[in-house]
């Protein structure tokens, strides 16, 4: 890949000022941090990697609409602008608020999932995952076998199966899958985008046999991206064009506002029909777990902000800077030779750590023994997307083996600089530099029934 940097559309406001730590310093924070990351504290992090959701920096715009923020209980007008916004960019008739991402998943899950069922994706983000599990029922993955393989460099590697997902719908017989759910992008397989195509392919077999699909929208935007830059046809469409018809294919959307609405903290939850049973009973959920359907969990300037960001989020001109530092990043690790989820997807870079650490097993993770590496090289904070974050089998409670053990690089929307990522290059190439010296991974010493990797305690095997 070419090495080239798209300039930044924006110029900066406001600056946060960073820690630096000694390498000493750092050796002792993640020993205390029990070598988990998420244990680590954000102000001894110098470059904050972990993810890619709430971190990023707000617009001058949205700031000011925070301070518009209408605080009503009931039906303020922060609601109905972001309502608005819902309804023109994702053309669904039934919009609703909710705190985060996996807010909507706890409220709209259980109404199609329970003991015995299944739901099938191209791959479950890990609290979807979770929920499909709380619900009773199994989650079955079902993306295309290029994605397994970091190296092929294939177009929308995030996509389903499609003959996977037939064959798996009639071994376990349709009435037992309750939901197909599409991840846009593919955030555990690389942030790899799903085209149209796949998104209509899946939409048909979800209607021959009569099974409802979501559409896991955290990064729909980026997606968006990829299909206008790579699918045939969608070149001379607007974004925002594309966006539409990519929810056309869905019956209803759990959305994270946290990455592509570029906000600190909201999510969203749409319906294709603006009334229905099903509208109601996700009023009744969202009323028990968020709040009154006007505000679900969030405060007037939360809906403000998330309004103004649903746009920002589509701006073209963003997003090709945005994704133009993924593929900056992975210009530079293709010249050092360092092998990562290619072509690179929306939003990080995803290191190939079974590549690095060839002598380390899936059991003793390699993907967070090159999280924990990172760290210490540079208070560069990431997190492991491999057999530690999936943990154990829910029926067996044994390890499970994950498809890649990968450590990624998430990148906050328009917070990192061009020197921030030669930062992040130049401290994997030493990481790798010295990777042959690494002989053992680690163990877990303590963790708890489900999402462990965001608690569990590790240590070095050696
Ligand atoms: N779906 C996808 C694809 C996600 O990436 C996330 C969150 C969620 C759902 C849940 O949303 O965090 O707002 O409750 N992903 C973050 C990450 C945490 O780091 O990838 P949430």
């Amino acid at each position: 890949m070419e090495r080239k940097y798209v300039a930044e559309p924006f110029r900066i406001k406001a600056v946060e000022p960073l820690k630096m730590l000694s390498h000493a310093e750092r050796v002792k924070k993640i020993k205390e941090a029990n070598y988990n990351l998420f244990h680590l504290r954000g102000e001894d992090c110098y470059i904050d990697l972990l993810t890619d959701s709430g971190t990023n920096a707000m617009s001058q715009t949205q700031w000011a609409g925070v301070m518009q923020g209408d605080e009503a209980y009931a039906g303020s007008s922060s609601y109905y602008k972001l309502i608005e916004a819902g309804k023109d960019i994702f053309d669904y008739g039934y919009i609703q608020p909710v705190h985060q991402g996996r807010a909507a998943e706890k409220v709209l899950l259980p109404l199609f999932l329970s003991e015995g069922m299944f739901a099938i994706s191209n791959m479950f983000f890990d609290t979807t995952r979770a929920h499909v599990i709380l619900a009773g029922a199994r989650p079955i993955d079902c993306v295309i076998e290029e994605a397994k393989n970091p190296h092929i460099r294939a177009k929308f590697k995030g996509n389903m199966d499609v003959e996977k997902l037939e064959k798996t719908i009639l071994e376990k017989g349709s009435d037992n899958v309750g939901l197909v759910v599409m991840t846009i992008t593919n955030n555990s397989a690389g942030g790899q985008p799903v085209s149209m195509k796949n998104l209509q392919e899946v939409s048909d077999i979800c209607k021959k046999y009569k099974i409802p699909l979501c559409i896991d929208a955290a990064r729909f935007a980026e997606n968006a991206h990829f299909i206008k830059r790579d699918e045939e046809g969608y070149q001379d469409k607007a974004v925002k064009e594309i966006v539409r018809e990519m929810f056309q294919y869905g019956d209803m959307f759990t959305m994270s506002a946290k990455k592509d609405a570029i906000v600190n903290m909201g999510g969203l939850l749409g319906i294709k029909e603006k009334e229905s049973p099903l509208v109601l009973k996700v009023k009744a959920n969202c009323m028990s777990y968020e709040g009154f359907f006007t505000y679900g969990g969030l405060a007037g300037r939360d809906l403000e902000a998330m309004a103004i960001g649903l746009y920002e989020g589509i701006d073209e001109n963003y997003l090709k800077y945005r994704i133009g530092q993924m593929e900056y990043l992975a210009s530079r690790l293709d010249e050092a030779g360092i092998a990562y989820q290619s072509p690179v997807g929306g939003h990080g870079v995803f290191i190939d750590a079974a590549e690095m650490y060839p002598q380390i097993p899936y059991y003793e993770y390699p993907g967070q023994t090159l999280c924990i590496e990172l760290y210490k090289e540079a208070g560069i904070r990431t997190c492991d997307i491999g057999s530690y974050m999936l943990g154990n089998d829910p029926d067996t409670n044994k390890q499970l083996k994950a498809d890649f053990e990968f450590s990624r690089l998430a990148i906050p929307r328009r917070v990192y600089t061009q020197s921030h990522l030669d930062t992040i290059a130049d401290a994997l190439i030493s990481v790798k530099k010295r990777a042959h010296t690494i002989q053992q991974g680690y163990k877990i010493t303590w963790e708890p029934p489900i999402l462990r990797h965001f608690q569990a305690h590790l240590a070095p095997l050696s």
